[in-house]
């Protein structure tokens, strides 16, 4: 943490070489009274998660696997919000550390071209409406080469390496995006969420598109047009009805 400048983001560490997941291990230390902003990170996860109960391939070495903690003073409907702010964290500090221009997909997939770089997992733990804690996973394929995606990955996904055909310095990326995170975080607890919402709508690759929603309780085709002052995505149906879609599996369609 030498140089890190942070008050309270990454400035306690819990770096692993091969956990199944770094997820479960951060709630345990959560759990056990964690500081607010402690990271756990992995070399390697023999059994990590993705959202909505996929796998998350993660080879040792190549890839950013880390857990973060955070203990937001919010009510428990405006948790969302902190995964759209993570979202807009990593897409500003893969910019910065490599220039490549990255696109959040909704909800906090990041994307390069269109191929997935990075995924987001917020896992919460609340006592009936308290935030206790939230656990924020953040994957990041970053040195990876092509032959370290699986067959059916290779189409779907890549890395910063070879987007951009170099390197990238895994402990600085970090720390970077600790710095950027915090900065965001501090401004969103004091003024709130319009900032991370501009953010998101300015580097969105779904905001404009044509998409296919499908829920447990809803399924419709419409273009996605805004977030709105919550965080919500707005999506405008062919008869001009507007929906709300909190968060789902959205699919795309060109055009
Ligand atoms: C997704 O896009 O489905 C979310 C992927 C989240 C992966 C990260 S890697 C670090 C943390 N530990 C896990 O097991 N998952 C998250």
């Amino acid at each position: 943490t030498a140089g890190l400048n942070t008050q309270r983001i990454g400035q306690q560490v819990m770096a692993h070489d091969e956990v199944q997941s770094t997820q479960p291990l951060a709630h345990e230390a959560a759990a056990r009274g964690a500081e607010e902003g402690t990271l756990v990170l992995a070399e390697q996860q023999t059994g990590g998660k993705g959202r909505l109960g996929r796998q998350w391939h993660s080879p040792k070495g190549t890839g950013i696997w880390m857990s973060l903690i955070i203990r937001p003073a919010i009510p428990l409907p405006k948790t969302p919000q902190m995964t759209l702010l993570t979202a807009v964290s990593v897409a500003r500090t893969i910019r910065e550390e490599t220039g490549l221009p990255v696109k959040i997909k909704w909800p906090n997939d990041i994307f390069i071209g269109d191929k997935k770089v990075c995924g987001i997992l917020t896992e919460l733990n609340a006592e009936s409406d308290r935030v206790n804690y939230l656990v924020i996973g953040i994957g990041v394929n970053a040195n990876s080469v092509a032959e370290d995606f699986p067959q059916e990955l290779a189409e779907i996904a890549t890395s910063l390496r070879i987007e951009s055909g170099e390197q990238v310095k895994r402990v600085r990326f970090i720390q970077q995006f600790c710095r950027f995170f915090e900065e965001e975080y501090d401004y969103f607890l004091q003024n709130g969420f319009e900032r991370v919402k501009a953010e998101w709508e300015a580097n969105s690759y779904t905001i404009g598109r044509w998409v296919n929603v499908q829920t447990i309780s809803q399924k419709l085709e419409g273009r996605a047009i805004a977030l709105d002052d919550e965080g919500v995505l707005m999506v405008q149906d062919q008869a001009g009805a507007i929906h709300k879609v909190y968060s789902a599996d959205v699919n795309y369609r060109a055009n």
